[in-house]
């Protein structure tokens, strides 16, 4: 029976600023998976990107990295007709590093931007959540927010700035700000996660400290309007057929969820179900399906939401591979929702390996 389990490997760590949160996620996930179907293994990233094989999260969480000349450096070949991984200093991995599917538990940039999918799709590795549009789509906040209000989701109004322009005329740019989104307002990197490099803005004096954080993280700056509400959150699962799960509310402990709220204050609180009424709950659900297929997404992803005191909706943000810890919203909705986290992890692998056989039935050439 032993060679008939999936092997599965393991992705995680990176270079994003979300390095930590993923190495959480991971050890959740490596404790929890089911080893009777699955064989696992593991690859840590470190925060320059190279890849590690058989580094475990909970060591890592500990100690942090071992120096790169005591372990074993891997690289994924670019084979579509045999995957497989190979370490560098020529020593052979188990199962000479083949292997059935690839489970990135990686938050950010490099991880879940769609760059690392299209290195998974070049070595034809099956692997867990959403491809490389999705990915990318979830990732870049103004081409997101394009998507969603091609399908005429409501959102926050807002705008995109490029650094070049703020360093071209800044004077115009905040006048622009002022005139058409106000204060106070919402200042972020386009591409990044877990709110780093995000502010909110009172004055003209806050807004341009605040452009000028926001364009040390990125070249694409979006500016919003504030929105007062409940912050909600729906977890989406499957491919072609998703399903939503019963929605949640955040509580920061700060006035609005910075990344100190998220992964420090011991002050935010997470309520589920959060306290909404039926009908809404409905939409909420509806509308967490309609943005997960609003930027292809598959697999799985959070669906972000402000609910404003009457009940009006705004969508915030779809993140396509969410904190995944046991304790993190997104598999805390699903247990809510009657499915257990190890059995999450069998489906959300169940729907990599589908969506890898979707995509084998296309052909790519006229022969
Ligand atoms: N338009 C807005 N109005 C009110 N609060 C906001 C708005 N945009 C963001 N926030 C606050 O900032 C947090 C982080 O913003 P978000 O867009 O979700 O970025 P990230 O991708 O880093 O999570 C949100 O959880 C919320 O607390
Ligand atoms: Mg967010």
């Amino acid at each position: 029976m032993e060679d008939h389990k999936l092997r599965v490997v393991l992705l995680f760590g990176g270079r994003s600023g979300e390095h930590e949160v993923s190495l959480n996620s991971a050890q959740s996930i490596f404790k929890a998976i089911d080893r009777t179907r699955y064989q696992v293994e593991t690859i840590g990233i470190n925060k320059q990107g190279q890849w590690f094989w058989g580094l475990l999260p909970e060591a890592l969480i500990k100690e942090g990295f071992p120096p790169a000349d005591r372990t074993h450096q891997v690289t994924l070949v670019i084979d579509p007709t045999n995957p497989h991984f190979r370490a560098l200093d020529g020593q052979t991995l188990p199962n000479q590093g083949q292997i059935d599917l690839i489970f990135p538990v990686l938050h950010g940039p490099y991880g879940e931007d769609g760059t690392l999918q299209g290195l998974l799709e070049m070595a034809n590795v099956p692997y867990v959540g959403s491809g490389v549009l999705g990915s990318s789509l979830g990732m870049d906040k103004d081409r997101m927010k394009a998507v969603f209000r091609e399908k005429d989701l409501p959102q926050a109004r807002y705008l995109t700035l490029l650094r070049s322009d703020l360093l071209r005329g800044r004077e115009t740019c905040l006048n622009e700000i002022e005139a058409k989104i106000g204060y106070p307002c919402f200042i972020k990197p386009a591409n990044l996660g877990s709110s780093v490099g995000i502010s909110k803005a009172h004055s003209r004096k806050e807004l341009l400290d605040a452009l000028n954080v926001a364009a040390i993280f990125d070249r694409k700056i979006v500016v919003e309007e504030n929105i007062n509400g409940q912050e909600i959150e729906v977890a989406v699962l499957g491919n072609d057929s998703p399903q939503a799960s019963i929605p949640g509310e955040v509580k920061p402990a700060q006035e609005f969820y910075t990344y100190d709220a998220k992964y420090s204050d011991i002050g935010s609180s997470v309520i589920i179900p959060a306290p909404l009424d039926e009908a809404l709950i409905a939409r909420l659900q509806e509308m967490a399906i309609e943005a997960f297929r609003a930027v292809e997404a598959s697999g799985l992803s959070r669906v972000d939401f402000f609910v404003t005191p009457q009940n009006e909706i705004f969508l915030n943000e779809i993140n396509t591979l969410p904190g995944f810890t046991e304790i993190s919203m997104y598999p805390k909705l699903w247990e809510a929702s009657g499915i257990p986290y190890s059995e999450l992890i069998d489906r959300l692998i169940s729907f990599g390996l589908e969506r890898f056989l979707d995509k084998q039935n296309s052909k790519i050439s006229q022969d």
